[in-house]
């Protein structure tokens, strides 16, 4: 039996429509703009797309249908940066901050990551699924159906492992869609002070042929940083997961310009992110090599400043996304209608731009623009619904959730 659901009288439905590849310059401009459209779904997976009077009324059987004139509809945001696992909270860090002590430094007292480290290290898993869980309830009320979740809050074999097999059966168990991405080079655990070469060896000759083996993560990523990972030691732990099969991913240009953005290009990285302090050299390299750049305006806002130049990247050709980067340090929201307006304000992004970086390029960004991040038949059937005059108004109008109905493979969510 087919299950069907229509959404039908659409004011304005924005499919994103279009080859699997990335949005680049103009392109990312093209949203798919269609008014009073419908969309036929039938087993979770869209059937029919187009302007509702061309729809043919004898495919429609018994369908739940859902009258969609005041909203607004999108493919399910796509969060494609996050380390949405964690336990703790730090909002002391966030107090000095306000009083002008730097992130930097408040990770130099061994707080920042290392603080995460040591609860998310005393935590269970089941207490991490736990905590985890709700925070991806609260995403998708959100708007965000496919979000990635990054570890990188272990630092040890045990602690890293825990958090992929929590990550693994979340994957099994939560609605959302979740990609799972391995950081244990986020930082220098503290039983590896001064040898983060032997650290970088155990990651390269216990855990990650583990981590290959069970399928537990689609991606290898490093905090490619002064005081974290060089881009010698980054590059031969992206160098070994590549070679295991995994897809490689960069922190890059966060705080310093190293090469890191650079070195992810050098490795047709699958994404660069963060790139606040990116150069022109980089930003070249960027173009010809197809990675994608991730933008995480949340953290810059969070962290006072630089932003990356997003305009800038997208006048170049680079192809971008937006994530939340979700994470207790650098930006506790994960809210990506916010990081759109934060984009838009701070970066000179336009509100079609920042849409197309939360859905098609972020799809892209993660591997799975075959199944997600636009509305084409037979895609999965995400979608999010803003009760709103206009798709603009998803940027403009800030602070408040105006997510009124998320569908999953389908499914209408209940929310409480
Ligand atoms: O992307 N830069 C490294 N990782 C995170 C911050 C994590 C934390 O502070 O806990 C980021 O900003």
């Amino acid at each position: 039996m087919v299950r069907q659901l229509l959404l039908h009288h659409i004011r304005q439905l924005l499919t994103f429509a279009g080859p699997p590849s990335p949005r680049r310059g103009v392109e990312l401009r093209d949203i798919g703009l269609l008014t009073d459209a419908s969309v036929l779904v039938e087993n979770g997976k869209i059937a029919w797309v187009g302007p509702a009077g061309d729809l043919d009324g004898t495919r429609v059987h018994d369908a739940d249908e859902i009258d969609c004139s005041e909203s607004v509809v999108l493919p399910g945001l796509i969060d494609c940066h996050t380390h949405a696992m964690f336990a703790g909270t730090r909002e002391d860090e966030f107090a000095q901050r306000s009083e002008g002590v730097s992130y930097q430094e408040i990770a130099n007292r061994g707080g920042g990551i290392l603080s995460t480290v040591k609860a998310t290290r005393a935590a269970t898993k089941r207490e991490l699924k736990r905590l985890t869980a709700r925070r991806l309830d609260l995403m998708m009320q959100h708007g965000t159906t496919t979000m990635e979740i990054k570890s990188g809050y272990g630092l040890n074999e045990e602690a890293e492992l825990k958090m992929l097999e929590a990550i693994r059966e979340l994957q099994d168990e939560h609605p959302a869609t979740v990609v799972a991405t391995f950081l244990g080079a986020h930082a220098v655990p503290p039983e590896y002070e001064g040898r983060s070469d032997e650290y970088i060896t155990l990651l390269i000759e216990r855990i990650l042929p583990y981590i290959a083996k069970r399928h537990l993560a689609a991606f290898c990523d490093v905090f490619c940083e002064n005081g974290y990972f060089t881009t010698s030691q980054s590059n031969r732990l992206l160098s070994a997961a590549a070679g295991l099969g995994l897809g490689v991913r960069l922190h890059a240009d966060q705080l310093h310009q190293i090469g890191a953005s650079a070195l992810g290009a050098e490795l047709s990285a699958h994404t660069v992110d963060h790139l606040e302090r990116i150069d022109d050299r980089s930003i070249a390299a960027l173009r010809s090599s197809g990675t994608i750049g991730v933008i995480l305006p949340g953290a810059s806002f969070f962290l006072g400043g630089p932003y990356a130049p997003a305009r800038k990247l997208i006048d170049s050709g680079v192809p971008i996304a937006i994530a939340s980067n979700f994470n207790p340090g650098s930006c506790m929201s994960f809210s990506l209608p916010l990081m759109t307006t934060i984009a838009c304000t701070q970066t000179g992004v336009t509100p079609e731009e920042a849409l197309s970086a939360v859905t098609v390029n972020a799809a892209v960004a993660l591997g799975i623009s075959d199944r997600f991040g636009s509305i084409d038949t037979g895609k999965e059937a995400d979608f999010v619904m803003f009760d709103v005059p206009s798709y603009r108004s998803i940027s403009y109008e800030f602070g408040t959730n105006l997510v009124s109905r998320v569908i999953k493979r389908g499914v209408l969510l209940e929310f409480p």
